[in-house]
């Protein structure tokens, strides 16, 4: 192929971002062979309804429901998988690599749940398979972790990697914006998942987490065992009463390595200090803290979803594989994700965590009430930080009663709670949030 021949692109899924990069690739056609020396193509597209409006509107021919007319094209060099979902999507990549094409994908669902079984894949046939957009939307993290911070020994991920629920609890805290009035406007920005229930219960953050904790650890993180809670148990006086104790309230995805090489990888809502930088990630925004052996801690902070910041990670992906699609050698090995005999076996389980607590309770606003309750935490080896008695209510006899907590065993912190919400002075619990110091 000389430097100025066509290649052809096969898109699956015009959507949000299929919008976005059908865009990029008429718009900014000329950029693209400045920077690669490679003219474009839009071949075909794949989506279910053709009689949808589409902006911007495709050219005559390249709609199709068919996807063979991508997979069976041998004129196609590279797929740009950006449906969503593991089925069809999955097979079709699978497909796609088979018939030796290089694949780009922005869907972290299929890379959590085949992603070691699609690079080898990948690498037997010699083509490139590229998933920057399935972690981070905008921010460089998988190519970062892919090379330039392969030389580390990665010692731990914290992260906001899911821009809706990051959007909604920003919406909460900030303006008291209700949780199903901020969903909708995350869901209009096109942030949302076309179930948003796998942003809002934390499943696409831990689909990310897997993606990242894989490239980072060089193990296979499986999503499923990754332990993982959402953010609808949050109201708005745990974020009023987190301010006051000089936290936010922040949807974390975790992953660190452990000394033994256990991995203990977690998602949900966590009280972050103040001063702390993911404290202050804000609205869309993603931040990764990546901690390694010899880089220390670094910090990527850009915005996590929407039509142009993912636009930016699968056109980077296109871009990388057109400088390279003629290198006799193929592309380099993928600094893999190494098969575990039993990678299940190396994640340690959420019982085993240590953290502080933020516990929120109603109890009987009476004498002795608090007694009670440190009696419990305190034979279940769990020492009280600081307590606070808010939001009196005299017409019920009630009080909200906020207590944190030293670190403290999980498994110790929901026994304790168990054996608390049997009291008969205690209303409900209504929150255990974790503390990240
Ligand atoms: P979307 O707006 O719902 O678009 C999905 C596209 O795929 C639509 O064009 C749809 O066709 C097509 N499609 C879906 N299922 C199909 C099927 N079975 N056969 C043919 N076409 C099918 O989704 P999106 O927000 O662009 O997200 C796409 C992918 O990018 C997902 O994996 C998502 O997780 C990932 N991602 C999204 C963002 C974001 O900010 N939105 C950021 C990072 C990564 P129709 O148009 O005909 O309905
Ligand atoms: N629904 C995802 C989010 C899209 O809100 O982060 C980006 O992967």
């Amino acid at each position: 192929m000389d430097g100025n021949s066509e290649v052809n692109i096969g898109l699956m899924g015009l959507g949000t971002v299929g919008g976005g990069v059908a865009a990029a690739l008429s718009g900014n056609a000329d950029a693209i062979r400045r920077k690669t020396g490679r003219t474009v193509r839009l071949r075909k597209a794949l989506v279910r309804d053709t009689a949808k409006a589409r902006q911007p509107v495709p050219p005559p021919g390249v709609l199709t429901t068919n996807p063979e007319d991508i997979l069976n094209d041998p004129e196609i060099q590279i797929v740009v998988e950006m449906m969503g979902g593991d089925s069809p999507a999955g097979s079709y990549l699978e497909r796609a690599l088979t018939a030796g094409k290089h694949v780009v994908t922005a869907n972290k669902e299929v890379m959590s749940r085949r992603g070691p079984a699609l690079q080898s894949l990948a690498q037997s046939q010699g083509v490139n398979l590229l998933f920057e957009a399935s972690a981070g939307g905008g921010i460089p993290i998988v190519g970062c972790l892919m090379s330039q911070l392969l030389a580390n020994d990665i010692r731990s991920i914290r992260s906001i990697i899911n821009g809706t629920t990051n959007y909604i609890l920003t919406r909460m805290a900030r303006s008291q914006t209700p949780f199903a009035e901020a969903l909708i406007e995350a869901q209009d920005r096109g942030y949302a998942e076309s179930d948003p229930t796998n942003d809002v219960e934390g499943i696409d953050a831990a689909y990310k987490l897997s993606v990242l904790g894989s490239l980072a650890f060089h193990q296979p993180i499986p999503h499923h065992v990754i332990h993982t809670e959402g953010i609808s148990r949050l109201a708005p006086e745990d974020f009023r009463y987190a301010a006051e104790l000089g936290y936010a309230i922040k949807s974390l995805a975790i992953a660190v390595a452990e000394p033994d090489g256990s991995v203990q990888a977690r998602v949900h809502p966590a009280l972050v200090p103040d001063d702390h930088l993911l404290a202050k990630v804000d609205g869309v925004y993603n931040a990764v803290e990546v901690t390694g052996d010899l880089c220390g801690q670094i910090i990527l902070h850009g915005q996590g979803a929407g039509r142009d910041a993912t636009t930016s990670a699968v056109m980077g992906d296109i871009l990388n594989i057109l400088r390279t699609i003629d290198n006799d050698a193929g592309p380099p090995p993928m600094p893999g994700i190494a098969g575990a005999d039993d990678p299940e076996g190396l994640l340690l389980p959420i019982d085993e965590l240590s953290s502080a607590y933020y516990l929120r309770l109603t109890c009987a606003d009476q004498a002795g009430v608090l007694a009670q309750i440190a009696r419990i935490l305190g034979d279940g080896n769990i020492s009280i930080a600081t307590v606070i008695q808010k939001d009196t209510d005299p017409g019920s006899g009630t009080a909200q009663l906020v207590i944190t907590t030293y670190p403290s065993r999980e498994s110790d912190v929901q026994t304790a709670l168990a054996a608390v919400a049997e009291l008969g002075v205690v209303v409900s619990v209504n929150n255990l949030i974790r503390i990240e110091q």
